[in-house]
């Protein structure tokens, strides 16, 4: 099985970018690397990223958004993850099963029991060798996205929110330190990938070799 490993972080904490830099690095290293997002990366998973974050779309009850999330990373798990760990390949996701832990769960409040059957139906157990936790305080994060300017469903200004949402990430990586390597995001984007490259130095020669 190749290695799999997947991005998290509250909006703006530059997770992408980040995502993107391992997926060059580890290029050069020899890996075949299948980078995609959620929600999204498959056509039945766009769909669902339209509905979920369009500005306009109608209300939706926390336990709406994590059943749609869910199907969608049922179809990614199934199109595009499995096959390619099962090819031997790295697997790099930007967001995953994590973030409705930490959106849904700990942000608008749905049972975490409810989050984590759905997870595990959704993934069938496919988990993260490994999660990087990019962190930022909230305001650095929402300051970020306001900059940016694209705006979705969830960056709505509301601080608590976005506060409750970083205090879960922070009790995942606290929980599974064998899993979850955290990052500080506040610096420019060639010094966390630095940071992260160190952190990563030890993990990535104890698991799955490039194909
Ligand atoms: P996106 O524009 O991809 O932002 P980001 O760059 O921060 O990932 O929007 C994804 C949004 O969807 C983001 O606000 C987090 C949210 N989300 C959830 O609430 N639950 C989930 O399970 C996932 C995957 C995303």
């Amino acid at each position: 099985m190749g290695l799999f490993l997947t991005f998290e972080g509250p909006d703006g904490s530059g997770k992408s970018t980040q995502a993107h830099l391992l997926a060059s690095e580890l290029r050069t290293r020899g890996h075949v690397v299948v980078e995609t997002r959620e929600p999204g990366g498959t056509p039945v998973g766009e769909a669902v990223r339209h509905m979920f974050l369009d500005l306009d779309g109608p209300a939706q009850s926390p336990l709406t958004m994590a059943l749609l999330l869910s199907a969608s990373r049922a179809q990614l798990v199934s199109e595009a993850i499995l096959p390619a760990l099962e090819r031997g390949q790295t697997v790099i996701v930007d967001r995953y099963a994590d973030s409705t832990v930490a959106y849904q769960g700990y942000g608008f409040g749905l049972d975490l029991e409810i989050v984590r059957d759905l997870t595990r139906i959704a993934t069938r157990g496919v988990t993260p060798d490994i999660t990087v936790l990019v962190d930022v305080p909230v305001e650095v994060g929402l300051e970020r996205v306001n900059r940016r300017g694209a705006h979705n469903r969830l960056d709505a200004p509301d601080i608590a929110f976005h506060e409750r949402v970083r205090e879960g990430y922070h009790r995942m990586a606290e929980a599974h330190p064998e899993r979850w390597v955290t990052v500080d995001g506040t610096q420019d984007s060639q010094g966390v990938h630095r940071a992260l490259m160190d952190k990563l130095a030890p993990l990535l020669q104890e698991v799955a070799q490039p194909t």
